[in-house]
């Protein structure tokens, strides 16, 4: 039997949740972290060649982050490659533009999936808890379908759900333009002074991109723009550009803070 090694990148555990759904119902299957992978030695830690590559991760701006574009470059020789977007359920052209990637890389991506899970963009509000609820009992159906294909080896693109216009006439538009800025949207990001000098964003975040200076977050600049500082600060002092005051914040019901800080670049090897 083929070993399976799903790696996930994940802000507010929705990606982590479907990385560990799947090694649930896979036959020897590994959940194994992109951010730790990353801060590693290349030589120490390579990407197994001949394995089940699968990789799960959230998408911005209709794409796909971009340590997983990074991570994509540590990849040989898979056996059976997939990849799953735990997005928010607008795409864009990301499913297009994300099987050009692959290809770009010389890379046969022989499966690429959409599971829709609740959006952690606060700045645009957060999911009721209902809302949440659904999309997550859901998530859990189209888990079960992602297995079966993966266990199947079978080759399978989810439908976008774009329009033609945006899949053809200006693909990866929003990506192209939006994502060489997301280095330096931590800027946006201001620890109010209910800040208590926990740690926590620090010890979340999967860029390595926050340290405290005097008890008090600052941002490197390194940003992934995961939001998990913002959503795991247990007394909501974090807020972004003023927009995100008041809001409730949204994690993945069944992810705890500790199961981000094992998958942050800092934590111990698993
Ligand atoms: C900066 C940012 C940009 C996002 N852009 C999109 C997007 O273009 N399309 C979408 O469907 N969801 C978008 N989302 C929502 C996330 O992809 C979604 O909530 C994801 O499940 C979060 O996964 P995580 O909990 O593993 O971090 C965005 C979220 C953030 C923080
Ligand atoms: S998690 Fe919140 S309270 Fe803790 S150091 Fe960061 S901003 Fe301050
Ligand atoms: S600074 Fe905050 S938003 Fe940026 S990568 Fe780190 S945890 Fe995510």
């Amino acid at each position: 039997m083929m070993k399976t090694v799903v790696y996930h990148f994940s802000g507010t555990g929705n990606s982590l949740a479907v990385a560990r759904g799947l090694a649930a119902r896979l036959p020897d299957c590994e959940v194994r972290s992109i951010p730790k992978v990353m801060a590693q030695d290349p030589a120490l830690d390579p990407v197994p060649a001949g394995a089940v590559i699968g990789i799960v991760a959230p998408i911005y701006m209709h794409g796909m982050p971009h340590m997983v574009d990074a991570f994509i470059g540590r990849i040989t020789r898979p056996e059976y490659l997939f990849m799953v977007y735990a997005g928010g359920g607008n795409l864009g052209a990301g499913l297009a533009w994300t099987q050009k990637r692959f290809s770009q890389a010389g890379l046969p991506l022989s499966a690429l999936f959409n599971i829709r899970m609740p959006s952690n963009y606060t700045p645009f509000g957060c999911p009721s808890r209902e809302e949440q609820a659904r999309l997550v009992a859901e998530a859990e159906r189209r888990i079960d379908a992602v297995a079966d294909v993966v266990s199947r080896r079978a080759i399978h693109v989810d439908g976008s759900n774009t329009s033609w216009f945006a899949a053809h006439v200006h693909p990866g538009l929003l990506y192209r333009l939006g994502h060489g800025a997301i280095p330096g949207m931590d800027s946006g990001f201001a620890a109010a002074g209910t800040c208590t000098g926990c740690g926590v964003c620090a010890r979340v975040c999967p860029a390595g991109n926050i340290s405290l200076v005097d008890g008090r977050p600052e941002w490197h600049h390194r940003c992934e723009q995961c939001f998990g500082c913002l959503q795991w600060c247990p007394v909501q002092a974090i807020d972004y550009r003023g927009r995100t005051r008041g809001v409730d914040r949204y994690h993945h019901p069944d992810i705890r803070v500790a199961d981000m800080q094992q998958s942050a670049p800092g934590a111990a090897s698993d």
